[in-house]
C-alpha cells in the first residue's frame, strides 16, 4: 500500500511538472511578437496564436476552421505551398516572404516567414508545420525608401558631375579666350613699342633722303656722301622690315612651334628690341650683360621664349616707370646644365605672400582694368611646358630679379 501510495505520489508530481511546462510552452507560444501557427501539409491550420486570430478576424476557437487560403492571397498562398513542400529538412526550416491582407485593413502586409517541419505534433500520418510570421512591411518601405533616396542620390551626383564637367569645359573655352586675348593685348602693347622703333628709323630715312636731295639740288654732291646716305636708308629700312617681321611673329600662335637652335645674344637681343626704345623714352636704363655666354648655342622655340622675357621686361617697366631708380639688368650665365637667365629690376621685390601666387592665371595687383593677370602664367607654361626650365623669383635679392632656367641639353624636353 505504501508502495502503491509513493508511486502515486510521483506521478502526480510528474503531471504537475508537465502541466507547468505545457502552460510555460503555451504561453510562449501566445506571447511571441508575431503570427505562430501549426498547419498541416495541406495548409490547415491546426493551431495559432493570438496574432492569427486577429489577422483571421476569427475567435482562438475557431482557427481549427481556417486554413493558408484564408490568410494569403492567392499568388503567395502557392509560394507559401511551394515552400512547405521543400521543408522537410526538421533542423534547418525555410524563410520566405509572402503578402498578406489582415481582416478589417485592405493595405497589404509583407510577411517574412520562418517555417519548419514537426516530426512529433500529435497525428503522425500528417505532415506538420511550425509557421512563424512577423509583420515586415515598415522595414520593407524604409528599404524601398532609402533605395530611391540612393537612386535620386546617384542622379543627382551624375547630373552635377555632368554641370561640373560643362562649367569646366566653359571655364577651359573661357581660358583660352582669355590667353588669346592676353596675347592679343600684349601684342597691342608690342604696337605701341613699334610706333617707338620704327619713329626713329623713320627719322633717319627722311633726314638722309633731305641731305641726298639738298645735295642734288645744289649740285654738291660726291658719290660717297650719297653713297653714305644710301647705306644707311638701306640698313634702316632692315631694320624696320626686322621689327614688323617680329611683329608678325607675335601676332600668330607658336605654342606648337618645334625648337630651334639660337644664340644666347640672338634670344636676348631680339626681346630687348622689342622693347628697348619704350624703356628708353622713361628713362629706365637697360643693361645687357651675357658677353661671355652670348656665343652659345640655345635649343628653343624662338617665338614663345622671347614672349617670355618681353612678359618679363613688360612687367618690370610697369612696376619701375614711376620710381626715381629705374633700371633692368639682364644677365645670363650656365653651368653644366642650365642656362641661367636673370632679369633684375630695381624695384622692391615682391611681396613673400605674393611669391607662389604670381604665377596663377588672373592674380594682378594691378589696378581693375590694367592688368589680367595673366603675363606671369603664360610664361611659366612656356619655361615648363615647351622648354622643361623653371621660372621662380628670388626672394634673396633685394631688388626684384626673376631667374629662369633652360636645360642646355633639351633632348628631354617636351
Ligand atoms: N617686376 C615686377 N615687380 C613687381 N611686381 C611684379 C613684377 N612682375 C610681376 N609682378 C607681380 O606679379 C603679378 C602678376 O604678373 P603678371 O604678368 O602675371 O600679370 P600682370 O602684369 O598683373 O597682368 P598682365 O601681364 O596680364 O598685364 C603682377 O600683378 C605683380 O603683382
Ligand atoms: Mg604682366
Amino acid at each position: 500500500m505504501a508502495m502503491f501510495q509513493l508511486d502515486m505520489n510521483a506521478t502526480f508530481k510528474i503531471l504537475k511538472i508537465l502541466e507547468k511546462s505545457k502552460l510555460k510552452s503555451e504561453e510562449v507560444f501566445t506571447k511571441i511578437p508575431g503570427v505562430v501557427m501549426i498547419i498541416s501539409g495541406e495548409g490547415r491550420v491546426l493551431k495559432g496564436n493570438s496574432f492569427l486570430s486577429e489577422i483571421l478576424g476569427c475567435y482562438s476557437d475557431e482557427l481549427h476552421t481556417k486554413s493558408l487560403a484564408d490568410i494569403l492571397i492567392e499568388e503567395n498562398y502557392k509560394l507559401f505551398f511551394k515552400n512547405l513542400e521543400t521543408t522537410t529538412d526538421t533542423v534547418g526550416g525555410k524563410n520566405f516572404e509572402t503578402k498578406l491582407t489582415i481582416a478589417g485593413d485592405s493595405s497589404l502586409k509583407i510577411y517574412s516567414w520562418d517555417v519548419s517541419f514537426l516530426t512529433s505534433f500529435q497525428d503522425r500520418s500528417v505532415d506538420t508545420y511550425l509557421a512563424v510570421g512577423r509583420d515586415i512591411t515598415d522595414v520593407r518601405i524604409i528599404q524601398e525608401k532609402l533605395v530611391d533616396a540612393n537612386k535620386n542620390l546617384e542622379e543627382k551626383v551624375r547630373q552635377r558631375t555632368v554641370d561640373l564637367e560643362n562649367a569646366m569645359n566653359e571655364l577651359k573655352n573661357l581660358q583660352g579666350t582669355m590667353v588669346s586675348n592676353a596675347r592679343m593685348a600684349s601684342l597691342g602693347e608690342m604696337a605701341g613699342n613699334m610706333a617707338h622703333e620704327i619713329n626713329n628709323p623713320l627719322t633717319i630715312i627722311k633726314h638722309s633722303g633731305k641731305s641726298i636731295k639738298k645735295s642734288l639740288l645744289k649740285k654738291k654732291f660726291s658719290d660717297e656722301r650719297v653713297e653714305k646716305f644710301l647705306v644707311r636708308i638701306d640698313q634702316t629700312v632692315d631694320r624696320m622690315a626686322a621689327i614688323i617681321a617680329n611683329l608678325k611673329g607675335f601676332s600668330r600662335d607658336a605654342s606648337n612651334d618645334p625648337h630651334t637652335t639660337v644664340t644666347i645674344q640672338e634670344i636676348v637681343e631680339e626681346s630687348v628690341f622689342l622693347i628697348r626704345e619704350k624703356m628708353t623714352s622713361v628713362g629706365i636704363n637697360l643693361e645687357v650683360d651675357i658677353e661671355k655666354v652670348k656665343n652659345e648655342p640655345l635649343v628653343c622655340s624662338k617665338v614663345p621664349l622671347t614672349q617670355v622675357i618681353v612678359n618679363i621686361l613688360t612687367n618690370a617697366y610697369d612696376f619701375i616707370k614711376n620710381l626715381d631708380n629705374k633700371w633692368i639688368k639682364i644677365t645670363v650665365e650656365k653651368t653644366d646644365e642650365v642656362f641661367i637667365f636673370s632679369i633684375i629690376d630695381s624695384g622692391e621685390g615682391i611681396p613673400f605672400e605674393n611669391r607662389d601666387r604670381i604665377f596663377e592665371p588672373f592674380f594682378t595687383t594691378k589696378e581693375l582694368g590694367d592688368g589680367q593677370g595673366l603675363g606671369l602664367s603664360i610664361a611659366v607654361g612656356i619655361v615648363e611646358k615647351q622648354h622643361n626650365g623653371s621660372l621662380e623669383v628670388d626672394g634673396d635679392c633685394e631688388n626684384t630679379k626673376f631667374v629662369m632656367k633652360i636645360p642646355r641639353d633639351l633632348e628631354g624636353a617636351s
